[in-house]
């Protein structure tokens, strides 16, 4: 979501929480369907459709479709995409390509969301290390993913993490809270901000999502009005996942 500002951020009650693990957990079958049906020669309309399938076979609804017009299941973005690629049954994917796929599940009430960067077949050492990278800012965020630490510390962390490698952070689009809402307070910017940001607490659930660039992290968006891509074209990676601040931690919802 792009960054924009601010109400309360919302702490979910035991039954909100249930109902998290549930859209979430949809999100995480679709993400593990898409890491074994990801490889040179299927289009990414057909990764869309097999996608939309499980969501609505699991009595959920696609989160991203209508979104504000968004026209599909999933968001895939292949190689110097960033966010918001359109499933297209011309964009068949080749061997050495990454591709990164975002799906939202809504169910019960709640919205469940997450995305991962996969390989098509064999990739360049470069890629590899751009997806390692990018998963390893994730969690370097992570460890201040805790009640009574401030949201900026998970931001900075990413920052320094992607920094260390040289890595560009795209600041156009950053995480959010999420709930009954797909995008809630607060936005979770990949850079540290001014200031220290809002307090975490037991109960909230926010979808943490580093966007990092081999090379500038200056972005284009395509005359689609949607996908995202890189000035220089260079590769982009992503991940995301919805998590759960506990009192002494934090639970990764999208993860079966
Ligand atoms: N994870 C993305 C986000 O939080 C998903 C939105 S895609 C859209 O912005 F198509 F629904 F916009
Ligand atoms: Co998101």
């Amino acid at each position: 979501m792009p960054f924009r500002s601010r109400s309360a951020i919302r702490v979910k009650n035991a039954e909100a929480v249930e109902r998290m693990r549930v859209s979430n957990r949809i999100v995480a079958m679709v993400l593990d369907t898409m890491k074994s049906e990801v490889r040179p020669g299927i289009s990414t309309l057909e990764l869309d459709r097999i996608a939309e399938e499980i969501i609505r076979s699991a009595g959920a609804t696609p989160s991203f479709k209508n979104y504000h017009g968004y026209p599909a299941s999933i968001c895939a973005s292949v190689d110097e995409e960033i966010v918001h690629g359109i499933p297209k049954a011309e964009t068949v994917l080749k061997e050495g390509s990454i591709i990164s796929i975002d799906v939202g599940a809504y169910i019960g009430g709640y919205h469940g969301d997450g995305a991962r960067t996969f390989a098509v077949g064999e990739i360049s050492e470069e890629a590899q290390d751009l997806i390692r990278r990018t998963e390893e800012s994730f969690f370097a965020g992570m460890a201040y993913a805790k009640a009574g630490c401030y949201l900026y510390q998970i931001s900075a962390a990413i920052e320094k993490h992607a920094k260390h490698y040289g890595l560009g952070i795209v600041k156009e689009y950053v995480g959010h809270g999420i709930g009954t809402e797909m995008h809630e307070e607060p936005p979770i910017p990949n850079y540290k901000p001014f200031g220290r940001g809002p307090r975490l607490e037991a109960g909230m659930t926010l979808a943490v999502e580093p966007m990092i660039t081999r090379g500038s992290a200056a972005i284009r968006i395509l005359d689609d009005g949607w996908t995202a891509v890189t000035r220089d074209g260079s590769l982009s990676a992503h991940y995301e996942n919805t998590i759960l601040i506990t009192s002494d931690g934090y639970e990764v919802l999208t993860r079966l």
